[in-house]
């Protein structure tokens, strides 16, 4: 149940929070200006990423990709080699259909409308809050698990933020008090307090914050028990054995399905469970391969949203390539090959 007791305004945030972000704001280079484009791609690079992971991905990215055009017109495969690393790929994915679409139906123009911004791609209310905010200067909310953090503490508000009524409503309450002429400035200000002051893991830094004079946690030196949020459930561990197999100066990649996990991605060849020396042996001789050499050589894990990979590798030299999978020289697999993070801890 969302409770109904701190519904008084949240007034009494906007200036204190203005002057210190004013003062404090990080230099970061989506701040340059408010290019929507450069906000849009901003926010979709920050969604699961931290930002000081974020930055030379996005300045790669933008030196590729300057403008909606260039994105529009690039190669997927070029795209999603400079996500690589990143994660949640399908983000990468609706970047560039969104660009698509806004070259095809608003002639290469962003949109300003927050509701027709709502329809692109890959963008849900939160990033149409922060685009219409930050780019256009509307007065549109973003909530993010940042501004759930210090609203809750705030108020001491037990309500689980996973709660989507609960989300709405504090966007609402943020909404009315929406500074005219400042709605950038005052959305990346929630962000930044509570990424940098409020912070997500550890203590935060109260003693710094401009809002402890009216900050129930502060008060009642509550923050540990705010924000609440269900319990994940757990996540499904699922045993791998991954082929590093090269023949030559050549090592065998595969594509992986367009639907799921990575989709559309490249691999090593995989199989899901745990086997011996003999068992893959046996498997790619299934597979046509012939094998000179067979070494394990390293056990890597790597998590995912809802799964956990646990991968046996082993590298095996092959008498020959053959056209079971493709074979890539290592500059390919470095520089153009779009190669999950998972697999790359194999090599
Ligand atoms: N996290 C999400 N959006 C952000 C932004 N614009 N600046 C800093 N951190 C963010
Ligand atoms: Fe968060 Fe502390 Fe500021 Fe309260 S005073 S909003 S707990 S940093």
């Amino acid at each position: 149940m969302v409770k109904d007791m701190n519904n008084k305004s949240l007034q009494w945030i906007v200036a204190p929070l203005l002057e210190w972000y004013g003062e404090q704001a990080r230099v970061l280079p989506w701040r340059e200006n408010s290019d929507p484009y450069r906000v849009w791609v901003s926010e979709i690079m920050l969604q699961q990423t931290r930002v000081e992971a974020v930055i030379d991905y996005y300045q790669r990215f933008m030196e590729s990709f300057p403008n909606i055009e260039t994105l529009a017109a690039a190669p997927e495969e070029k795209v999603m080699k400079l996500w690589e690393g990143l994660g949640y790929y399908s983000r990468a994915r609706n970047l560039k259909k969104t660009a698509e679409v806004i070259c095809e139906q608003y002639s290469g123009m962003f949109p300003e409308e927050y509701s027709e911004i709502l329809k692109l791609p890959g963008i849900g209310k939160y990033t149409a809050g922060a685009v219409s905010s930050i780019a256009f200067g509307q007065p549109c909310s973003a909530v993010d698990g940042n501004v759930l953090r210090v609203i809750t503490r705030l108020e001491e508000n037990d309500t689980d933020i996973k709660d989507e009524k609960f989300k709405k409503q504090i966007g609402e309450r943020l909404e009315e008090v929406y500074p005219a002429g400042y709605c950038s400035e005052f959305t990346q200000s929630l962000m930044e307090l509570g990424a940098t002051v409020c912070v997500p893991n550890g203590e935060p830094k109260c003693e710094k914050c401009p809002l402890k004079s009216g900050c129930g946690a502060y008060k009642n030196n509550t923050w540990q028990n705010y924000p609440v949020k269900q319990m994940k459930p757990q996540r499904k561990k699922i045993n791998k054995t991954v082929f590093i197999l090269s023949a030559g100066d050549k090592i065998a990649v595969r594509h992986r399905d367009e639907q799921g996990l990575l989709a559309g991605l490249w691999e090593f060849p995989n199989i899901d469970r745990k086997m011996t020396e003999e068992e893959a042996g046996r498997w790619l001789e299934q597979k046509g391969i012939e094998v000179i050499q067979i070494e394990k050589y390293k056990t890597a894990k790597h998590i995912f949203t809802h799964l956990e990979w646990y991968m046996n590798c082993y590298h095996i030299v092959c008498k020959e390539i053959n056209d079971t999978f493709e074979w890539v020289s290592k500059e390919e697999l470095n520089n153009e090959v779009p190669l999950p993070t998972a697999f790359r801890k194999c090599l």
